[in-house]
């Protein structure tokens, strides 16, 4: 697989096989995606790792709290910017709207949208959880670099047949996800990421997520 394929057949999959993924994939994968290139060479990246017993009694420990507390404990920092403009809204409706109609849950069914929005909170069955942090001290140019830490790990799963969904999700749970992985209090979680082999016969992997046209992103001066 060369890195445009990588590229494009990396989607969000938000059903995953419960098949295993061998530790030692999970290991190279980071070993590899540790090259990506940040301002400084400051490498201000932390990953947490749950596979098998301990990412279950994880999900099992946000299971028992979601009833209690549907919309998570908070943020620690915004997902989305407080006020939104266009062209970022309608694309952001679209994308709801066009992975709901995988799934055929109409706009009106609410219930049915929480309830396929908690599947983050499951993984979306992955076998394996990721968890990113960032030390407080570190500004914008960093959680730059933080991003390219995990897309290197996104591409570097097509390369092993895996897939995953990177999960903002998790930014409304820091305060759990931060006692379940004894996140020192210098780190600050920034998302989640569930990795693992996709379900092929899923709808909602069926997704494929609209981009902007070149002219609409790039300015080319000649
Ligand atoms: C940092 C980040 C956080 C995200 N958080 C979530 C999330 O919590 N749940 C989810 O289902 N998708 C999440 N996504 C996936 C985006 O919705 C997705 O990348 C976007 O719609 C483009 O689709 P694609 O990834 O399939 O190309 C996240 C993506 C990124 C980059």
């Amino acid at each position: 697989m060369n890195v445009t394929e990588a590229i494009d057949s990396r989607m969000s999959c938000r059903a995953f096989l419960h098949t295993p993924v061998p530790a030692t994939t999970v290991r190279t994968i980071l070993e590899t995606a540790k090259r990506a290139p940040s301002g400084g060479n400051l490498q201000p990246w932390f990953v947490y790792v749950l596979t098998g017993a301990s990412l279950e009694e994880f999900r099992a420990s946000i299971r028992a709290k979601l009833p209690s507390h549907p919309r998570g404990e908070g943020h620690e920092y915004d997902v989305y910017p407080k006020v939104i403009t266009e062209p970022y809204l309608a694309r952001r409706f679209t994308c709801g709207e066009d992975l709901y109609a995988t799934i055929k849950v109409p706009r009106e069914d609410k219930a049915a949208r929480i309830a396929q929005f908690a599947r983050n909170y499951e993984l979306f069955d992955a076998p394996v959880g990721l968890f990113f942090a960032i030390d407080r001290q570190m500004g914008f140019g960093q959680w730059a670099d933080l991003g390219m830490f995990m897309q290197n790990i996104m591409l570097l799963a097509r390369e092993f047949g895996l897939h995953t969904c990177a999960q903002e999700a998790w930014a409304a749970w820091y305060k759990s996800v931060g006692e379940f992985l004894q996140l020192p209090r210098q780190l600050m979680l920034f998302c989640g990421m569930a990795l693992g082999y996709r379900d092929e016969s899923a709808p909602i992997n069926r997704l494929r997520t609209a981009r902007a046209e070149l002219n609409e992103f790039a300015v080319f001066c000649n």
